[in-house]
């Protein structure tokens, strides 16, 4: 038995399969040394693995690196694949993340965001972020301008409130919604979680791996270096960082009782639960591809669920930060 089955996107046309892959790290932003050749290999690890979603954005890299990589893997192959771009954040000379949500930047983005990718079409376009310098409204109405030209199937919201997610959805018909999530950092659950599934919008989630300290390979004593973007987040830092270790110690004896990776069982635990229809994982190799992609074949049983569920109580509330 596996877990492949493509989930419904919202009330969209579009499926998207309960695994897919974030293209993030592809682009060389959390850490360097990422070749455009291992990003496409990477992709296409993936492709081969089964997986058919495929999560990028204009500014995943600051020349698309990430897009190039993708429209390069799956080349001939379009027609399988689930593109989801994002659109209102770019790069300013020295690496300065800028939030721009104005309706004549978004539609150049989505332009170049196509031109990049080699295709007419994205499969569902987000806006990544709201600007807080213009209201949200502005920019729904601009994606659905754009589903209305035929540029993407389906519409998103990514690193909103409900309230946001509200607003936006009175000026454009949303499908899905995208905010991290993870077996530690699960403040969806509250209240933005049960609102997609009460109104049918997909939700989509990144940050399942937590960076990549759910996979079990971080040391003790890692250090992250400035080059290393995950230096700036209060998981990796100090007893925070060894705290989280104590808790992939916890849950390690789960996973070698059922045969498989951690970062297999990380993850499908992540599709199992209630409400999440697709979980990004970022990879910077094939073999991590590969591997995360087993999770398809991944079933938990009612005690590696218990076993988890204890291991998180007994790790207690995690300090978060947002990606936005
Ligand atoms: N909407 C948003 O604002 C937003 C924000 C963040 C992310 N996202 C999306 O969500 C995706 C997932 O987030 P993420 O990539 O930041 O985090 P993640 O999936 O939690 O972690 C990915 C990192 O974990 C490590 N890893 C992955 N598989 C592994 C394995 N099998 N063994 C050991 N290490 C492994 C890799 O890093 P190393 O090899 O460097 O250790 C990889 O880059 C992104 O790629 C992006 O598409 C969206």
């Amino acid at each position: 038995m596996t877990n492949r089955h493509p989930r419904p996107l919202g009330k969209s046309t579009v499926t998207v399969s309960p695994l897919g892959l974030g293209c993030w790290p592809l682009a060389g932003m959390t850490r360097s040394g990422i070749t455009p050749a291992a990003a496409v290999a990477t992709v296409a690890a993936a492709v081969d693995a089964g997986v058919t979603h495929f999560d990028t954005a204009y500014c995943y890299g600051e020349n698309g690196e990430s897009e190039l990589a993708i429209a390069e893997a799956i080349r001939g192959r379009r027609a399988d694949i689930v593109i989801a771009s994002k659109c209102g954040i770019h790069w300013e000379p020295g690496r300065v993340q800028t939030v721009d949500g104005r309706p004549q930047r978004i539609r150049a983005e989505v332009e170049e965001s196509l031109r990049r990718l080699d295709t007419d079409y994205v499969d569902l376009l987000y806006l990544h972020a709201p600007d807080p310098r213009i209201p949200i409204e502005e920019s729904a109405s601009e994606l659905s301008r754009l589903m209305q030209a035929g540029k993407t199937r389906a519409v998103g919201a990514s690193n909103v409130s409900v309230d946001q997610l509200q607003r936006f959805a009175l000026n454009c018909p949303v499908s899905a919604c995208q905010l991290h999530y993870n077996m530690l950092q699960r403040e969806i659950e509250a209240e933005i979680l049960p609102w997609c599934r009460d109104h049918s919008v997909a939700m989509i989630v990144y940050w399942p791996l937590m960076k990549g300290l759910l996979a079990g390979e971080m040391r003790r004593d890692q250090i992250f270096p400035t080059s290393d973007s995950r230096h700036k987040y209060p998981m990796f830092q100090g007893d925070e960082f060894q705290r989280n270790l104590d808790f992939v110690e916890a849950i390690r004896p789960v996973a070698a009782r059922l045969g498989c990776d951690l970062s297999t069982l990380v993850l499908a635990w992540t599709t199992e639960q209630p409400g999440v229809s697709s979980v990004l994982f970022g990879a910077t190799s094939p073999e991590q591809s590969w591997a995360n992609a087993q999770a398809f074949e991944c079933h938990l049983d009612e005690a590696a669920r218990q076993a988890i569920a204890s291991a998180v109580k007994a790790r207690g509330t995690v300090a978060s930060r947002k990606a936005v």
